[in-house]
């Protein structure tokens, strides 16, 4: 199957590695160049007391991705984020950042490439327990020690309002929730306005409820501040609503990188296909992956007798009405066309019901139950400009979730 590793070309590449090896203890220079390296994990901790964390990861992150790392815990995930900052030494492979070799850079370069370039949302909160929520959010600048403190001040009080913390300037960690810690973090990595965003498991701590708003946030600013994210969790509904791509992790390996549609319709292996599993299809597919083109559409200038039989011709007792520029403009149904017929009306523009149910196409089946439990008829699905790009059929919202389990559970 078609490996998805590289970002699109078309992209502009922010993050390249290339045959990423860790391995922890003194043998790693030879277990790297012995036959060592292709045993498993457990021969190789018997056998030398190493540890193989990283095994041979390539994988590259376009300018403005969010791409997750995901894996069960002890797969690496946190060996190989941390390794692209340089926190933890490679034994082997490249980096490259905007194409700049990081492991070639300097101490005072590294340090500039961490404090300007990047910021890291550590798995543990990372906060000054007896400094307050300002202080914590300032210090990423602070030890940059080129911002003055009024400065600092302002751009952390930004960050605070960014992700919702406005009020709890002057409180101390201890007097917030997990969850508004995790923000306290976030908003220290953003202060210093990075170009890339590593965040290694930001939302394991917290309970499923506030877990779930906090990735709803995550979703909102990266509209708003639309950084490169490398992301870890080893929660796999967390990993299929953020990614764009994901890569899955398996003691040290990257054993598949994929959008999350193929992540669940293909997966690479056994140990792929078990975790997605119990993934609900309605998690995951999207809007428009389970549109269907209408027979025909209803245009603007056409007369509603002209519309009727349209709809003759078709069977069907409803049509999308769009513009030359094929921008919906409503719901035509057979109905109503009758009674306008009947009155003499001679513009479809009387027929038509201006606000049917929409969607976008990258909406999840989830969200769409709410809309089709309203809906009468199909749910039009348009892009961000209003142009009609397909419709779902209320069953076939239904339908695929059950196709889709099943074409899991078949393989
Ligand atoms: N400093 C270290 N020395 C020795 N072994 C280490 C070190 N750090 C990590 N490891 C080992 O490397 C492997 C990968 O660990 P890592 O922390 O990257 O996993 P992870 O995927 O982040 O797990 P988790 O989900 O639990 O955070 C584990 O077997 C771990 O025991
Ligand atoms: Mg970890």
């Amino acid at each position: 199957m078609e490996h998805n590793n590289q970002a699109d070309q078309t992209e502009e590449i922010c993050v390249e590695a290339n045959g990423l090896w860790k391995i922890f203890g003194k043998k790693a220079a030879d277990i790297l160049n012995s036959d060592l390296r292709f045993e498993s994990k457990e021969s190789i901790l018997e056998k030398t007391g190493n540890v193989m964390a990283v095994r041979n990861v390539s994988f590259s992150v376009a300018r403005g991705e969010f791409f997750v790392i995901m894996g069960l815990s002890g797969s690496g995930k946190s060996t190989l984020i941390r390794m692209l900052l340089r926190l933890i030494d490679s034994t082997s492979g490249s980096i490259r950042v905007n194409g700049e070799d990081i492991l070639k850079y300097s101490k005072k370069r590294l340090m500039d490439f961490r404090r300007h370039t990047t910021g890291m949302v550590f798995q543990y909160f990372g906060l000054f327990p007896h400094r307050d929520v300002l202080y914590n959010v300032a210090y990423g600048l602070k030890v940059r020690g080129d911002v003055s403190k009024e400065e600092r001040h302002a751009r952390a009080q930004e960050a605070i309002e960014t992700v919702g913390l406005k009020g709890w300037e002057n409180y101390h960690p201890s007097a917030l929730s997990g969850g508004m810690r995790q923000r306290v973090g976030i908003a220290r990595a953003l202060t210093i306005n990075p170009e890339i965003l590593l965040m290694d498991e930001p939302f394991s701590g917290l309970d499923p409820l506030i877990r779930r708003e906090m990735q709803d946030e995550l979703i909102e600013l990266q509209d708003k501040v639309q950084k490169t994210i490398i992301f870890v969790t080893h929660d796999l509904h967390e990993a299929l609503k953020l990614g764009d791509r994901i890569a899955i992790m398996r003691d040290g390996k990257v054993v598949q990188i994929g959008v999350p549609e193929d992540v669940i319709t293909s997966p690479a292996d056994d140990y792929v296909r078990e975790f997605v599993q119990d993934a609900s299809p309605a998690k995951v597919l999207t809007a428009g992956g389970i549109m269907d083109q209408p027979e025909a559409l209803l245009y603007e200038w056409q007369g509603p007798k002209a519309a009727i039989r349209t709809l003759r011709d078709i069977k069907e007792d409803y049509a999308f009405m769009v513009s030359r520029h094929r921008n919906l403009l409503g719901l035509v149904t057979l109905n109503r066309l009758k009674t306008v017929i009947q009155n003499n009306g001679a513009s479809l523009k009387e027929a038509f019901t201006p606000d049917p149910p929409t969607t976008n196409p990258v909406t999840i089946l989830e969200d769409l139950f709410p809309i089709a439990a309203e809906a009468d008829y199909p749910i039009a699905v348009v892009d961000e400009d209003g142009k009609f790009m397909g419709e779902i059929q209320i069953s076939s919202i239904f339908e695929n979730m059950i196709q889709s389990k099943e074409a899991i559970a078949d393989e």
